[in-house]
């Protein structure tokens, strides 16, 4: 008797999420939600608690594997995202860094050459390591429909949080010393740039079927900075990527990026883009869609609300974007105030679509 595995009932090809990818149109469309583990939900806290630190559970490949399931038991999304943070590059890099419970990250800033000095590639591919086997356990664990999202936070915005020390609402500290010192600032970039083709490189080879590069901070550029600090690291990217996994797709997030995303697509050669919650739906639909794969964009505050207003603008995007390859998400991540039947009632609505 042929003993069959979860993997080859459903090849790669077979999760609903990478057909998007081959140009399928799918009604409905397939649906996960960024920050799809977190604190909304009880068996997070749990874990979350048993963990101690929040670093602890992304460096404990069990933990992080199992509240990277939890969503998906249970809501069946179509795609689990790894558990993780962007900010666990920095850390391998050796960084100082620490999430304070309620505030958020802090990190010993990097602000000259010799705070640079500080960082290497090599310390950091025991922590990538770790990474990568919760990567190896959540392919053995995950069911055979459900793809495997690895990530890692764009080289801007991984450095708005590294300069700057915390997270800011105008990330000054990176803007202002990628002015002062163009060579410090790009010098930096190099390294995040190859840090993130490592990491994301070990993620692949441990099991990935695509990933995300998460650019938070991208509106936060003027557009000539824009090119140079959201565009180029991100297309250095994708080209080594591509070069060595030609079949992995990569969505790209340039959140606040506006008019200027249709450019990031075509020059990044990313497969997809994540649309942030205030891109406007029409400037998705005649620059975006059917020309590239488009993701997004409900905002996370009207799941926190629910009700008819959710279901009807969850109808508008799927009538404006399910026509053409379309993935389903939020146009930022889920907060930790939305109550848990909200994103069940999300997810049976967007099922709907296409079955009535
Ligand atoms: O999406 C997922 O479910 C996968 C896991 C994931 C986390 N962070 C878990 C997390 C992913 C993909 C991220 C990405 C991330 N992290 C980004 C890019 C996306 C975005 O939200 O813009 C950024 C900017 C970070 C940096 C970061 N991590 C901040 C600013 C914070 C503090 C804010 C907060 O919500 O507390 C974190 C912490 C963090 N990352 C938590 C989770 C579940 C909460 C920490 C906790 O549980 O104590």
């Amino acid at each position: 008797m042929r003993t069959v595995d979860k993997g080859s009932i459903h090849p790669r090809s077979q999760r609903r999420m990478m057909q998007v990818f081959d140009g399928a149109a799918l009604g409905p469309p397939p649906i996960w939600l960024m920050r799809q583990a977190g604190r909304y939900l009880p068996e997070y806290r749990e874990v979350r608690a048993k963990a101690g630190s929040f670093l602890n559970l992304c460096y404990n490949p069990a933990m992080a594997a199992e509240v990277t399931l939890q969503p998906i038991r249970r809501y069946g999304f179509d795609a689990a995202i790894l558990f993780s943070d962007i900010l666990v590059v920095p850390d391998a890099l050796g960084q100082n860094v620490r999430f304070v419970e309620g505030e958020g990250p802090r990190l010993d800033p990097i602000r000259d050459a010799a705070g640079l000095a500080n960082l290497s590639l090599r310390k950091a591919t025991t922590k990538f390591d770790t990474v990568a086997e919760t990567v190896q356990r959540l392919r053995q664990g995950l069911p055979g429909e459900t793809a495997l999202i690895g990530f890692c936070g764009a080289p801007w915005t991984v450095a708005t949080y590294m300069v700057g020390g915390q997270g800011s609402s105008d990330q000054a500290a990176a803007r202002g010393l990628a002015y002062r010192d163009p060579t410090l600032f790009q010098s930096l970039m190099d390294l995040l740039v190859d840090a993130s083709v490592d990491y994301l490189g070990r993620q692949a080879r441990a099991g990935a079927d695509l990933l995300q590069i998460f650019d938070s901070w991208a509106g936060s550029l003027p557009d000539d900075e824009f090119e140079t600090w959201v565009v180029a690291p991100t297309r250095r990217i994708v080209a080594q990527m591509k070069a060595q996994f030609p079949d992995l797709p990569i969505i790209g997030f340039p959140r606040g990026s506006g008019p200027l995303a249709f450019n990031y697509v075509q020059e990044t050669g990313v497969d997809a883009v994540g649309c942030d919650t205030a891109m406007p739906l029409e400037l998705i639909r005649s620059s975006l869609s059917g020309k590239t794969v488009v993701q997004g964009n409900l905002d996370p505050l009207l799941l926190v609300a629910g009700g008819d207003r959710m279901r009807r603008r969850i109808d508008t995007l799927l009538a404006t974007l399910a026509a053409n390859p379309y993935i389903f998400n939020l146009g930022h991540g889920i907060v930790p105030e939305t109550p848990p039947e909200h994103v069940a009632e999300l997810v049976r609505h967007v099922r709907s679509y296409g079955r009535a």
